[in-house]
């Protein structure tokens, strides 16, 4: 009998394609909690991307689950506590949307310094204000990264193109190989003194949640500009309005929120926030990449063998 497997969020074709060769696949988005307990006792594994939460109680349901893969990195939306309890390998994809990641990221400090989107916004309305959006040069600027992984690794490339002085903070990353490419580590509070733009590039865990909040904020420099491509959380939104209004912080740039969507959000109306829907992995290529290794890695653990990223 064929293996059964459900994708409960958007997945690439290509992944489904390679699924389809061994298994029977259904895809069914947009379930709520309760309809995914119902139906999860069929299946052999679960797919998802960051849409789905799998909380305990799904993991629970899934009787017959021997796999949840996340087409994407973070593995926040999983409970993995849970499901290593029950011997359900939890696989994620985290190479294939660095790019994605890292681009997206660069848009949005550009978009932040040349106020991008309010322009564009501005001149669709039928306006002509040149002065009102006089931008700053990143040229020179100090960019503090904090989280120095995949994607940190990859903005600071870019970023010393646009001849960007690097300075990051990650404690598990070693002067020695920051200094390899050209970036200086630091300790967080020199980051925070000196950053210009501080991008943030951590997974959301214990010791993120908050890193950014109003005593860390009152450390920084005036006019600091802040960009959460990351997961929502990593910066109290709370802080960061109250500092966005007072001016200690001349914009942020977020794609990523506490709660997703973030409706009635105060962020959301203040014109130096600017904000994209999570689209930080939303290119063609990296769908298809993150797809395409899910579901490789599903088939591999069905069949008796091993995940890749485990
Ligand atoms: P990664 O695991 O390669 O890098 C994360 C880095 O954070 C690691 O080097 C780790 O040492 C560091 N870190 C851990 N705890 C830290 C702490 N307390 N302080 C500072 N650094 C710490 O991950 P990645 O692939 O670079 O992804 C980074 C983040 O971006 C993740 O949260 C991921 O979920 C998110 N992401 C978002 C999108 C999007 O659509 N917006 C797309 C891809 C990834
Ligand atoms: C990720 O962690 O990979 C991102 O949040 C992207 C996504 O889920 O699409």
């Amino acid at each position: 009998m064929k293996y059964r497997v459900l994708v409960s969020d958007p997945l690439a074709e290509e992944g489904i394609d390679i699924l389809k060769e061994f298994c029977d696949v259904d895809v069914k988005t947009g379930l709520t909690e309760d309809q995914l307990v119902a139906i999860i006792g069929d299946y052999d594994a679960l797919l998802v991307r960051s849409g789905t939460e799998v909380t305990a109680r799904v993991i629970d349901a899934g009787t017959k689950l021997k796999f949840i893969g996340r087409a994407g990195a973070g593995v926040d939306n999983i409970d993995t506590e849970a499901a290593t309890r029950r011997g359900i390998i939890v696989a994620n994809a985290p190479e294939g949307n660095t790019l994605a990641a890292t681009e997206h990221t660069m848009a949005m400090m550009l978009s932040l310094a040349r106020n991008i989107p309010q322009a564009t916004a501005s001149l669709k309305k039928g306006e002509w204000k040149r002065s009102k959006f006089m931008g700053v040069e990143l040229n020179d600027k100090v960019l503090g990264i904090i989280g120095f992984g995949r994607i940190g690794r990859e903005v600071a490339k870019r970023a010393q193109a646009m001849e960007m002085k690097c300075i990051a903070y990650d404690p598990f990353i070693t002067k020695e190989r920051a200094a390899s490419l050209g970036v200086e580590m630091v300790p967080i509070e020199e980051l925070f003194r000196r950053a210009d733009v501080i991008t943030v590039h951590t997974p959301l865990i214990k010791e993120t949640r908050h890193l950014i909040n109003a005593k860390s904020i009152a450390t920084m420099k005036d006019g600091v500009r802040l960009i959460n491509c990351a997961r929502g959380g990593i910066i109290d939104e709370a802080a960061l309005v109250d500092a966005i209004k007072s001016g200690k912080v001349a914009g942020a740039a977020l794609d990523v929120f506490e709660n997703e969507p973030p409706t009635d959000s105060p962020l959301l109306e203040l014109d130096k926030v600017i904000v994209t829907p999570h689209l930080g992995a939303s290119t063609v290529e990296a769908q298809k990449n993150v797809a395409i290794s899910v579901a490789n890695q599903c088939i591999s653990v069905l069949s008796g063998g091993a995940a890749k990223y485990v």
